[in-house]
């Protein structure tokens, strides 16, 4: 029965499609693509990580039958681990930090998690941090199991196989650009390794928070001495580097701040009518930021990466009075 609904499962989880974006294309005067990862099930990308995590514990006997999954996650993992957990005869615990957004948790409750909302997710070092939480609930529960995204090589691999596959065969192996927001890291790492292997030309750039350590990280190979609150941008951005951020497979990490984050949300709905995610409009800003720094030329072919949807922002990204033009009105203000 678990075999059946393993294959089931894998079979919806991946093989999003990825769009041509006119009005980037427009703009930045080369040929942007979008890969739209609210197409998984659980609407993020973190489905691909959390049926590779599940499906490797269950493969090695790490957990029984009717055991717990558990993870700390800004929300979009939990959700994966919950989905496919409950299909497969398991439940979930998820350690979120306060800073996951309500729609997450109300999704979160229900799919069916048990949920506990910690102060940080500033690493296993810090007593109060979802990641220490989660640990210690594990261990302290027999047949309970901590699926630890950001050190469990499932989660670099789940992109690996799936993530830079789908983009190398869809933009016909002339893929010239790969952007994504950073959080474990397992997204830019697994897919970076994966592209950068077809063709070692091939540029990819992460993009976290004003704040987050990555960057200096991967200019310096050491940690900063001092580090600052980053500025929250639900996914992306950490003040440790995890075990699943590979600097390897990466040319550069762009950082952008909350506010330019959230206005570009707003102006990109204007132009398109898309809601984006909320580290998908974070990879839209370092565009907008760094245009006059980014060599991109007219056979570029970009590939942004959407982890996942605007509607669950709605409360924290869209919340602003929008004045609506009179539909008798042209759109010529609209500046994108
Ligand atoms: C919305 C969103 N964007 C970006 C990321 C970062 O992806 P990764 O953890 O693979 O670096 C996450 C991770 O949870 C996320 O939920």
């Amino acid at each position: 029965m678990i075999k059946k609904d393993n294959i089931l499962i894998s079979k919806f989880i991946g093989n999003t499609p990825l769009r041509r974006c006119d009005a980037l294309s427009t703009r930045y005067h080369t040929n942007i693509f979008i890969k739209e990862e609210f197409h998984n099930p659980g609407m993020s990308a973190k489905d691909r990580p959390a049926l590779f995590m599940i499906k490797d514990a269950i493969a090695k006997n790490k957990i029984k039958p009717g055991g717990i999954f558990v993870e700390a996650s800004s929300g979009n993992t939990g959700l994966g681990i919950t989905l496919i957990a409950k299909k497969l005869g398991y439940c979930a615990k998820i350690f979120v930090s306060q800073s996951c957004s309500q729609e997450k948790i109300d999704l979160l409750t229900k799919a069916g998690a048990y949920i506990e909302i910690c102060e940080n997710s500033n690493g296993l070092h810090d007593f109060n941090s979802t990641q220490f939480r989660a640990q210690s609930f594990a261990s302290d529960h027999p047949n309970a199991y901590f699926t630890n995204q950001y050190y469990n090589s499932q989660n670099i691999r789940a992109h690996y196989k799936t993530t830079g596959p789908e983009i190398w065969e869809q933009t016909e192996g002339n893929i010239t650009h790969f952007i994504a927001g950073i959080g474990t890291g397992g997204t830019i790492s697994g897919t970076g390794r994966f592209l950068k292997e077809q063709h070692s030309k091939i540029k990819v750039w992460g993009v976290e928070p004003r704040g987050s350590i990555l960057s200096h990280f991967l200019q310096h190979r050491t940690l900063p001495d001092q580090t600052v609150a980053f500025d929250q941008i639900e996914g992306i951005g950490r003040n440790f580097i995890p075990g699943s951020f590979d600097a390897a497979y990466i040319d550069h990490i762009f950082q952008v701040d909350y506010q330019e984050t959230k206005h570009i949300a707003n102006e990109y709905y204007t132009q398109t009518g898309f809601t984006a995610g909320f580290s998908s409009a974070a990879v839209l800003a370092s565009l907008e930021r760094y245009r006059d720094r980014i060599p991109l030329t007219k056979t570029d072919i970009v590939v942004l990466f959407f982890p996942d949807h605007g509607s669950r922002y709605m409360s924290k990204l869209y919340n602003e009075r929008v004045h609506h033009p009179s539909p008798l009105q042209t759109s010529d203000h609209f500046n994108f």
